[in-house]
C-alpha cells in the first residue's frame, strides 16, 4: 500500500499540467547565443511557464492610450531570472490577416507596420510584459496574443480590445440594397466609420437594435438584427436574433451595410442660423463657423456618447438630413431614442440647417 502513493502523485502532477498546454508552437526559434544562455536540456522538467492576461474584454476609445496587461511567472520560481523573448501579435479576424505588433528581446524592441512608433512594452513590475498602445485607431480593436518564449518552452495569453462605438445601418441615397461589399466599405469610411463586425452587431442587437434590411458585415456575410419577430421581417415563426444570409459574393451581391463609428475627439453641434439652408449653403456655413459639415457616423457617436438631442433635422455631409433623439418625447418622432432620418432631400431645398462637426473641442 505504502508504495502506491508516490506513483499516484506523479500521475496527478502530469495530468494537471495538461490544461496549460495551448497547442501553440513558435516555429521561429531565437538563434542568438545570448538568448540561450543558461538553457540546458531538461530545465523544464517539472517547471511550468504561466502567462496571465485579463479574462474580461478591455474597452477604450479612439485617440486614447491603452495598456494590454500581460505577466508571466514560473512554477516553481527559478533561482535566477531567465532571458525570455516576448512577441505581441494581433490575431487574424474578419478577413484581416494576422499582424505582428512587437517583438522584444532583452532591452531591444522592434515594432511593426501601423504599430511602429505607437506601441511599447511596459515593464513596471518584474515579469510584466504588457503592451502599451498610444493614440488608438478605429482598426485597433480585436484580439491580441502575448507570447512568452523561453528556450523550448512557450506560452501565450489572449487580450481582447474593444473600442466603444455605435453600430448604425446605412443605405445608399438611391434606396435599399445598392452596395456591393467594396462599395459598402467605402460608404462606411465616408461616414467616418468602418464596416461593423459580427460581435459589434450582436452587441448592438443585445442593446436593442432592430433593423429589417440586411446589411454587409466585416467578414462579408450579410445579416440583420431583429428584437421583435414580425411579419414583414422574416415572419413570426422565427425567433428574435441576428439573422444571417451567410457569406455573399463581394462584388456581385448588393445590400445595405452596418457601419461602426466610435466616440469622437471633436464635437457635433447644430449650426444656429437665421434661415434654412440648401445643402451647399449648409456646407459653407459650417466652414465659415470654423467647422465641417458632420458625417453620419459622427452624428451617431455624438448621440450615443454625448447625448446629443435635437428635434429638427440638419444636413449631413452625405446629403441626408437627420436628427438625434436622446430623450424621446411625444412631439419629437418615435418613442425610442435614436437617430431619425429624413432620407436624402432635394439638395436645393431650404428645409434644414446643418449639423456641424468641429475638431477644436476635445
Ligand atoms: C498618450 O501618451 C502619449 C505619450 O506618453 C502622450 O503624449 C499623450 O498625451 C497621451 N494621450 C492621452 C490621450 O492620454
Amino acid at each position: 500500500m505504502g508504495l502506491q502513493l508516490p506513483i499516484l502523485l506523479l500521475l496527478l502532477c502530469c495530468v494537471s499540467g495538461l490544461p496549460f498546454y495551448n497547442g501553440f508552437y513558435y516555429s521561429n526559434r531565437p538563434n542568438g547565443r545570448n538568448l540561450d544562455n543558461g538553457y540546458s536540456e531538461g530545465i523544464f522538467n517539472g517547471v511550468k511557464l504561466v502567462v496571465e492576461t485579463p479574462e474580461e474584454t478591455l474597452f477604450s476609445h479612439r485617440g486614447a492610450n491603452v495598456t494590454l496587461p500581460c505577466r508571466y511567472h514560473y512554477e516553481p520560481a527559478p533561482a535566477s531570472p531567465r532571458p525570455v523573448r516576448i512577441k505581441w501579435w494581433k490575431l487574424s479576424e474578419n478577413g484581416v490577416p494576422e499582424q505582428d505588433v512587437l517583438v522584444a528581446i532583452g532591452l531591444r524592441q522592434r515594432t511593426f507596420g501601423d504599430y511602429r512608433g505607437r506601441v511599447r512594452l511596459r515593464q513596471d513590475r518584474a515579469r510584466e510584459v504588457s503592451l502599451e498602445i498610444w493614440d488608438l485607431r478605429l482598426e485597433d480593436y480585436g484580439r491580441y496574443r502575448c507570447e512568452v518564449i523561453d528556450g523550448l518552452e512557450d506560452e501565450s495569453g489572449l487580450v481582447e480590445l474593444e473600442l466603444r462605438g455605435v453600430v448604425f445601418p446605412y443605405q445608399h441615397p438611391q434606396g435599399r440594397y445598392k452596395f456591393n461589399f467594396h462599395e459598402a466599405q467605402q460608404a462606411c469610411e465616408e461616414q467616418d466609420a468602418v464596416v461593423a463586425s459580427f460581435e459589434q452587431l450582436f452587441r448592438a442587437w443585445e442593446e436593442g437594435l432592430d433593423w429589417c434590411n440586411a446589411g454587409w458585415l466585416q467578414d462579408a456575410s450579410v445579416q440583420y438584427p431583429v428584437t421583435q419577430a414580425r411579419r414583414p421581417c422574416g415572419g413570426l415563426g422565427l425567433a428574435p436574433g441576428v439573422r444571417s444570409y451567410g457569406p455573399r459574393h463581394r462584388r456581385l451581391h448588393r445590400y445595405d451595410v452596418f457601419c461602426f463609428a466610435v466616440a469622437l475627439r471633436g464635437q457635433v453641434y447644430y449650426l444656429e442660423h437665421p434661415e434654412k439652408l440648401t445643402l451647399a449653403e449648409a456646407r459653407e456655413a459650417c466652414w465659415e463657423d470654423g467647422a465641417q459639415i458632420a458625417k453620419v457616423g459622427q452624428l451617431f457617436a455624438a448621440w450615443k456618447f454625448h447625448g446629443l438631442d435635437r428635434c429638427d433635422a440638419g444636413w449631413l455631409a452625405d446629403g441626408s438630413a437627420r436628427y438625434p433623439v436622446a430623450h424621446p418625447r411625444s412631439n419629437c418622432g418615435a418613442l425610442e431614442p435614436g437617430v431619425r432620418s429624413f432620407g436624402f432631400p432635394d439638395p436645393h431645398s431650404r428645409k434644414h440647417t446643418a449639423a456641424s462637426h468641429s475638431r477644436s473641442f476635445i
